[in-house]
């Protein structure tokens, strides 16, 4: 075999693996921004795609290969101890809550370590089988910081990108892992390094220069800041930020194609006179909660009238077994059933909430149908859920509700802006969100939109791509 040109490398599969109680296979689209943004990309790219199937796999058992168009699906096998160690336990019990601002204590554990860097080797012998001589090489996110380095030890050849999915977080909080300078040196394997913010690329640049500029076993090593470059080992590492997108055109097109079912969900919700949305992973840094008491404030005040107002929240599962996973869902379902408890009728609970995976023309339809979209998290790197609803109002209705601690806030300056810390300044966006004359909502709209479908995911990849093309 001669291999692929253009390879990804990523935690997950574009699908999910499910095996049914009955023991049936079925593939299902995986969940999350990443796989979002990367799918259309890669259709049109043609190229390899190296990821984990979401499930431990059996010792010794080949891994399937699901079909999927147009991409080429190289499996990376995770046994059951591995999926808690890696996975649920480095990857997202230590890296995930640091990158996002400590919002949960992350655990510094040596055996999840251990797990963490065999894993990543072997996402990097996988890729490296996968790949053509001089191929592109793209690694994504915080589940595969080390494969960069791996991946050029044996393959020199490549052209290797790095995309972060996910905050950056500033040199005080990254020094606290005690692998630091192991992270930090798996990255600079690449040849670009690419962030969604400048403030995101910029911790990155400092962090260098701070824990490598004072380390003399690998001789000196300076960070450019200017250039946005790194010098490391004789190479330069390019440093840049690049945020991401969404298939713009896609799902405004969907969206069209589901207004009659936005229609029917309206009056199956009893045709409320406010209807309020929420779409989420279950996770602690998308501030489901902080939506929730906002509302309660705003029904406890009359600002809000419960018995003419809906709201559905459609919490996809994620992480399941994590302990903060299961804290966080503990505390929303609690106040989602003290809400409906204070504030409902037996006819006519205000809260709708599904935690379970929603089909992607029925979640079209909800974006079509909702008059406010809320996006509250206290911190997330891009957030495209805001992206997709703002494409899917081609009709210019609705109006979206943004947390400033979102990536997507740089650009979308137009939304109902809020800070998730400040209860007052949550109420009063929502409020205002709510009962803006209906002009002043369309306007916003109107520039929201545009932003969205000019800026989508085929520039932020071609971006991308063209400056690891491009020469050092
Ligand atoms: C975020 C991360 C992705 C991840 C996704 C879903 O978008 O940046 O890397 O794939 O969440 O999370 P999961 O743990 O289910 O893959």
């Amino acid at each position: 075999a001669t291999g692929a040109d253009f390879v990804v490398v990523a935690n997950r599969l574009p699908v999910d693996k499910k095996v049914r109680p009955d023991g049936s296979v079925v593939w299902k689209r995986s969940p999350g921004g990443l796989v979002t943004a990367l799918t259309p990309t890669l259709e049109t790219r043609s190229g390899a795609w190296v990821g984990w199937s979401g499930s431990a796999s059996q010792d010794g058992s080949p891994e399937e290969k699901p079909d999927v168009e147009g991409i080429d699906i190289h499996p990376v096998p995770l046994s059951a101890a591995e999926v808690e160690d890696y996975y649920e336990g480095f990857s997202n019990a230590t890296l995930w809550p640091l990158f996002h601002d400590l919002l949960v204590k992350p655990e510094y554990r040596h055996d999840w370590w251990e797990a963490y860097v065999r894993v990543n080797r072997r996402f990097a012998e996988t890729a490296a089988s996968a790949a053509a001589p001089n191929a592109m090489v793209w690694v994504q996110d915080y589940q595969l910081l080390l494969v960069p380095a791996m991946l050029r030890e044996t393959r020199p050849d490549l052209r290797i990108g790095f995309f972060l999915h996910i905050p950056f977080p500033p040199t005080e909080l990254f020094s606290q892992l005690p692998w630091r300078t192991d992270l930090l040196e798996g990255l600079l394997g690449a040849d670009l390094l690419g962030f969604h913010l400048p403030g995101g690329a910029e911790n990155f640049l400092t962090l260098a220069r701070r824990l490598l500029g004072t380390r003399t076993s690998n001789g000196p090593i300076t960070a450019r800041e200017d250039f946005g470059a790194v010098e490391y080992d004789g190479r330069t590492v390019k440093v840049g930020s690049f945020p991401i997108s969404i298939d713009s055109a896609d799902v405004a097109a969907q969206a069209t194609a589901a207004a009659d079912r936005a229609v029917t969900i309206r009056a199956e919700l009893g045709d409320p006179e406010v209807l309020l949305l929420g779409v989420d992973r279950l996770d602690y840094t998308k501030g489901i909660d902080v939506r929730l008491a906002s509302l309660e404030r705003l029904f406890a005040s009359g600002r809000l009238d419960p018995a003419k107002t809906v709201m559905v929240q459609l919490a996809s599962p994620s992480r399941e077994r994590v302990d903060s996973y299961i804290d966080m869902r503990n505390r929303i379902e609690q106040m989602v059933g003290h809400l409906n408890g204070k504030y409902g009728t037996v006819a006519r609970p205000p809260i709708r909430y599904l935690l379970q995976p929603v089909a992607r023309d029925e979640l079209l339809a909800y974006f079509r149908a909702a008059d406010v979209m809320l996006v509250t998290p206290m911190r997330d790197g891009m957030n495209l859920v805001a992206k997709e609803y703002l494409a899917a109002r081609a009709d210019l209705g609705g109006a979206l509700v943004l947390s400033e601690f979102t990536g997507a806030a740089a650009e979308l300056g137009e939304a109902y802006l809020l800070n998730p810390y400040d209860d007052r300044d949550v109420d009063d966006a929502i409020e205002a969100a709510v009962t803006d004359p209906a002009e002043a909502r369309r306007e916003r709209m109107r520039i929201l939109h545009d932003q969205v479908m000019t800026n989508d995911v085929d520039l932020w990849a071609t971006s991308f791509l063209d400056t690891l093309a491009a020469d050092a």
